[in-house]
C-alpha cells in the first residue's frame, strides 16, 4: 500500500503539533446578520512520502445559509485524493466544496469541519491563500505565533486528545496473554503482539485467576512505555442481558441489574482510569460489543428475533448502560472511547446499516454523555470477517447475474469486507450526527483466511455462486458464522492509520481465546451454551439454517483453547 491516509482529527483546542502547519484566515469579530463574511482554518498534516490530509473547518460569520460552496486554489501540485464531509471536486489546482443536505444550515457563528486526503509533489506543501464561502472571500489573519486552532463555536475539549491515538504510538502487550501463546509451540512469533484487555465480570477489575486486575494492567502499561506514548487497549464488556442473541457469552449481570452495572462496574474502572500516574497513558476503550446492534437486528418482528433481545429493547439498559459508559469513561481526559458497530456480515445490509448508526447516536447522547465522548468506532470485534475481498464486487455481473441479488453468499448484502464497511460505516456515523473526526479500528486478530484452501484468483464466470464461493478469501460455511471458525487464520498484525479513516487494525479479541463451548460446561461466569459452537450444529435463521462451521472440543468463552491457536497460526495471513 503506498498511499497511507489518516482520518482522524483534532478536536478544537488540542494543542497541534509542531510537524503540523495550521494556517488561520479570519474575518473581524462576527456579528449577528451582518454582511457575508467568513473564517477558514486550513491544516495540513503531512505523514510523509508526499500524502497529506487537509482539514478545513468553516465558520460562518455572516447571515445563516442553507447551503454553501467554499473554493480554494492550491499554490502547488497538490490534488484532492478523497474527501470527507463535502463533495469536492478539483480543476486543475481549483477546488471546490459544496455541502452535504446535513451540514449545509450554518447559522451565524455556526461552524463545520470538513476533510481530505491529498498529495504533493516535491518538498513543500504550502497551504492555500485564500478561501471564499457562497463567493465571499474570507479574509484576516490568525497570530503568527500561534500554533494552536481556535475554539470558536465548538464545545471545549475535555482533554488533551490526539486525532489517531496509535499515531507515533506503542501499544501495550498483555503478559498474561503473551505468556499463554508463549508456551505454545511457534507461538513466540506472535506472543510480543498487543491484545485487548478484557475486563469481561466484576472480578476482573481487581483481577482472576490467571489473570490480572486493571490497576496492575495499567502499572505494567506505565513501565512498558517508558516515557513514550503508549496505547493500552481495554474491552468495555460486561452490560446487563448480555449478548442477548447467543448465549456463550451471557454475563453475569441480569437484564434489569442496570445499577449494579453503573456503580459496581463502570465506576470502579472509570476511578482506576483517572488516576494521575495514568495520565499519560492512552487509554483506548472498546465499548460494549455484541449489544446495541441486536435492538436492530434480532427483535421482533425480525425472523432473527430473540426474547432477550426484546427485553433489552423494551427496558432500554443497554442503551443506559452504553450511554452512561461513555460519558464517565469519556470524563477521563486521556481514554479514546470507541463504540462497537458490529461488522459487515451484521450490519451491512441496508435495513440495518443506518438504523444502527442512528441507534448509536441515541446511546452516545445517553445519560448525560454527548458525542464527544465518541472519539471513534470498532468493526469486526472478535469476528472473522476479511479485511478485503479482491476477486469480487458486489456489482459483478456473471452472465447476467448479479452478485449482490444472485450470490448466496452476499445475500443482497452491500458490503463484501471489513475495510469497505468500517469506512462507509465511519461516513453513515458522521450523517447521523457524529462528529466528522471519528476514526475506526478493526479487529484483524483472526481473519486472516490464508492456509492451502486460500483462492489465489476469483472462481469461474458461470453463475454468481460459482464466481463468489470460487473466488472469496473468507472460506466460512455461512458469514453469520461467529464461534471458533474452522479454516480462520491470523490476520494482519497490528498497525497504525493502515488506510484512510482506519486509526489502526488491532488485535481485540486475543488469538487462542475461545468464543464459547462446543457443549454445556457447568460454570459460574454466566456463560451458557450455544450451539453454533457446536460442530454438529445445523443451524438457525441468523446463519441461513447452516451447519456452524466451529471446532469440536472447545472449551468456555474466553478460556484458553490450544488446538484454535494452532490452527489460527497455521493458516495466518499475512504468513507468519
Ligand atoms: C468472553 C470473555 C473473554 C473474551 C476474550 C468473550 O467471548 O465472553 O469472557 O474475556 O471473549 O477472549
Amino acid at each position: 500500500m503506498t498511499f497511507i491516509g489518516r482520518r482522524r482529527w483534532a478536536s478544537a483546542g488540542v494543542v497541534v503539533a509542531t510537524a503540523v502547519a495550521t494556517a488561520g484566515i479570519a474575518l473581524s469579530a462576527p456579528s449577528a446578520g451582518a454582511a457575508p463574511g467568513c473564517r477558514v482554518d486550513y491544516t495540513a498534516n503531512n505523514w510523509g512520502g508526499g500524502g497529506f490530509g487537509g482539514k478545513v473547518k468553516i465558520t460562518n460569520l455572516g447571515d445563516a445559509v442553507s447551503s454553501w460552496t467554499l473554493k480554494f486554489t492550491f499554490p502547488g501540485s497538490q490534488k484532492v485524493s478523497q474527501g470527507w464531509s463535502a463533495n469536492w471536486s478539483q480543476s486543475g489546482a481549483d477546488v471546490t466544496a459544496t455541502s452535504m443536505s446535513w451540514n449545509g444550515n450554518l447559522g451565524t457563528g455556526g461552524s463545520t469541519e470538513i476533510g481530505f486526503n491529498g498529495s504533493y509533489t516535491g518538498s513543500t506543501n504550502t497551504d492555500p491563500a485564500s478561501f471564499s464561502l457562497n463567493g465571499t472571500v474570507c479574509t484576516g489573519q490568525q497570530p503568527p505565533t500561534s500554533t494552536t486552532t481556535t475554539t470558536t463555536g465548538n464545545p471545549p475539549n475535555p482533554g488533551n486528545r490526539v486525532d489517531n491515538p496509535y499515531s507515533g504510538a506503542k501499544v501495550y502487550v498483555n503478559a498474561d496473554w503473551s505468556a499463554k501463546a508463549n508456551a505454545e509451540p511457534g507461538g513466540s512469533r506472535i506472543a510480543n503482539q498487543p491484545t485487548g484487555v478484557w475486563m469481561d465480570r466484576i472480578a476482573a477489575i481487581n483481577g482472576t485467576t490467571g489473570a490480572r486486575g486493571l490497576a496492575a494492567h495499567l502499572d505494567d502499561a506505565v513501565r512498558q512505555a517508558a516515557g513514550s506514548p503508549l496505547v493500552i487497549q481495554l474491552v468495555i464488556y460486561n452490560l446487563p442481558g448480555r449478548d442477548c442473541a447467543a448465549l456463550a457469552s451471557n454475563g453475569e449481570l441480569k437484564a434489569d441489574e442496570i445499577n449494579r452495572y453503573k456503580t459496581e462496574y463502570i465506576d470502579p474502572i472509570a476511578a482506576i482510569l483517572a488516576r494521575p500516574a495514568y495520565a499519560s497513558l492512552r487509554i483506548v476503550t472498546v465499548v460494549e460489543i455484541d449489544s446495541l446492534p441486536n435492538l436492530v437486528t434480532n427483535v421482533t418482528p425480525r425472523p432473527t428475533f430473540t426474547p432477550q433481545c426484546d427485553v433489552m429493547k423494551a427496558n432500554g439498559n443497554y442503551i443506559a448502560g452504553v450511554g452512561y459508559a461513555l460519558a464517565k469513561l469519556g470524563a477521563v481526559p486521556n481514554v479514546y472511547n470507541y463504540l462497537d458497530v458490529g461488522h459487515h456480515g451484521w450490519l451491512g445490509w441496508d435495513d440495518n446499516f443506518g438504523p444502527s448508526a442512528e441507534l448509536l447516536f441515541q446511546a452516545a447522547n445517553a445519560q448525560g454523555s454527548t458525542k464527544a465522548n465518541v472519539h471513534g468506532f470498532i468493526a469486526n470485534t472478535a469476528n472473522y470477517g476479511i479485511l478485503k475481498e479482491p476477486y469480487f464486487k458486489i456489482d459483478d455481473n456473471i452472465n447476467g447475474e448479479v452478485v449482490r441479488e444472485k450470490a448466496k453468499w452476499v445475500d443482497w448484502n452491500r458490503y463484501i469486507d471489513e475495510l469497505g464497511y468500517a469506512q462507509a460505516f465511519r461516513q453513515r456515523a458522521v450523517q447521523a450526527g457524529f462528529d466528522a473526526g471519528v476514526g475506526m479500528l478493526i479487529d484483524t486478530s483472526r481473519n486472516g483466511w490464508g492456509g492451502a484452501a486460500r483462492p489465489t484468483g476469483p472462481g469461474p464466470r458461470t453463475t454468481a455462486d460459482a464466481f463468489v464461493n470460487g473466488g472469496r478469501l473468507d472460506r466460512r460455511i455461512h458469514l453469520g458464522n461467529w464461534c471458533n471458525q474452522s479454516g480462520a487464520g491470523i490476520g494482519e498484525r497490528p498497525k497504525a492509520a493502515p488506510e484512510s479513516g482506519i486509526d489502526a487494525y488491532v488485535w481485540i479479541k486475543p488469538p487462542g481465546e475461545s468464543d464459547g463451548a462446543s457443549k454445556e460446561i457447568p460454570n459460574n461466569e454466566g456463560k451458557g451454551f450455544d450451539r453454533m459452537c457446536d460442530p454438529t450444529y445445523t443451524g438457525n435463521a441468523r446463519n441461513g439454517n447452516s451447519m456452524s462451521g466451529a471446532l469440536a472440543d472447545a472449551p468456555l468463552a474466553g478460556h484458553w483453547f490450544s488446538a484454535q491457536f494452532q490452527e489460527l497460526m497455521r493458516n495466518a495471513y499475512p504468513a507468519l
